[in-house]
């Protein structure tokens, strides 16, 4: 098996794709059911229907392209990703993930293979938090995590509802079918941007994920008291952002402290209020992403953050009001694709390495429903979720390669 043909076409759609921009091109910001959401998922529906995939959606936006086996009763072989774009984003995030599996399975299918398990191209919905603060909003689902209610009550910053938001998108009908069973999928791959600088840096063609480390998300409103910048003298202020400034080091300052390299926990957004330069903030919210590919550790930079919270708000007289988001356990891969995709690199002739992703995917989710692996392909400079985020040709052409093997193998 030789597919390995040259992806021009391939790049031709990624460039295309990074065009259906909420920004100015090269900048990609694609937020769920925005009008770009919306065009990105017409143009990517189009090109699998012009592949010969039939295309189908759920209620919640998720799409499946299949390309149906020889023996329908068996459980597909699931490959794909996300086209949503967090904002002032690039163009390879998720997407090669949706086009390069796409091109996978055309280049199976011009080589006359015929599957014996279909194969199954997703593209979830919002992987990104940025509308609801919630990430992997479609995988989520589909697993069962996020309960049908859970969803309902989420909000945008519009103070607009996942039903509104998805019925002007064209979605309908009841969110508890979106949940899948156990055993839907055989085995799930995702193909990837490593989003790491450790592929480029060592000159490795491919990473094949072992882990993917948990991620939790914790917002924090803080409420002091606000008034004149001049007329309120320093002693006896209740300023919600110097308070708020002294808990983002507090969050830094725990994750640092774990001792261990992959705790990371970061403060994103900071949005303060009224945000007057001559009135003293009155009230601060606060969006905190923490993660760890150890769960007890991450859990520990958490009760760091309300340890803190408490402390701040004692010392201050301040109210803070901390809510956990999601709090997700990590996923392990599945070893007997780990080891298809190792042989199927060593055919192609790439070579690999076994590594573990510290961003999530929609696979952490569907990892409770299937087998799933991730193969990474790497980025330039590991730089991500910025307009320079960039993979070169060679390296998404043997990402695609390799998948083709793969889902050959598993699908026979
Ligand atoms: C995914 O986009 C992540 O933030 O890891
Ligand atoms: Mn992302
Ligand atoms: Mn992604």
């Amino acid at each position: 098996m030789r597919p390995d043909r040259p992806i021009d076409g391939l790049m031709a759609e990624l460039q295309a794709l990074a065009q259906i921009s909420e920004a100015e091109p090269p900048v990609v910001t694609r937020v769920v059911f925005s009008e770009a959401d919306r065009r990105a998922r017409a143009y990517v529906k189009g090109l699998c229907a012009a592949a010969g995939l039939t295309v189908q959606e759920d209620p919640a936006g998720n799409t499946f392209a299949r390309w149906q086996g020889t023996d329908p009763t068996l459980a597909p072989i699931g490959t794909g990703s996300h086209i949503d774009a967090i904002p002032n984003a690039g163009s390879y995030d998720g997407v090669v993930g949706v086009l390069g599996g796409l091109e996978a399975i055309r280049v199976l299918r011009q080589m006359g293979f015929a599957p014996r398990r279909s194969i199954e191209l997703v593209i979830f919905t919002a992987e990104e938090p940025t509308r609801f603060g919630i990430g992997c909003l479609g995988s989520r689902m589909m697993a069962g995590v996020l309960s049908p209610e859970k969803a309902q009550a989420l909000r945008d910053k519009e103070d607009r509802t996942l039903d509104e938001l998805r019925a002007q998108a064209g979605f309908a009908g009841p969110l508890e079918s979106v949940a899948l069973p156990p055993g839907r999928f055989h085995k799930f791959i995702e193909l990837h941007i490593e989003q790491g600088p450790e592929l480029e840096r060592e000159g490795i063609d491919l990473g094949l994920v072992t882990h993917i480390a948990a991620p939790a998300s914790v917002k924090i409103l803080i409420e002091g008291e606000g008034g004149h910048a001049g007329g309120k003298l320093m002693p006896g202020r209740k300023d919600a952002l110097a308070a708020a400034a002294e808990l983002i080091l507090a969050l830094e300052s725990a994750a640092k402290s774990t001792g261990a390299i992959d705790t990371v926990g970061t403060v994103g957004v900071c949005e303060v209020f009224p945000g007057a330069v001559n009135s003293i903030p009155s009230r601060v919210r606060l969006e905190t992403d923490i993660r760890d590919i150890d769960r007890q550790r991450r859990d520990g930079v958490i009760r760091s953050l309300f340890d803190a919270c408490q402390e701040i708000a004692l010392r201050r007289s301040i109210d803070f009001k901390a809510d956990v988001v999601n709090s997700d356990p990590p996923a392990q891969c599945d070893e007997e694709t780990l080891a298809v995709m190792e042989k199927a690199a060593a055919e192609a002739g790439k070579s690999s390495q076994r590594l573990v992703s510290r961003a999530y995917h929609d696979s952490l989710f569907v990892a409770r429903i299937a087998p799933v692996a991730m193969l990474f392909i790497p980025c330039r400079g590991g730089v991500s979720h910025r307009p320079d985020e960039y993979a070169s040709p060679g390296w998404i052409g043997s990402g695609v390669n390799v998948l083709a093997r793969t889902l050959a193998v598993l699908a026979s």
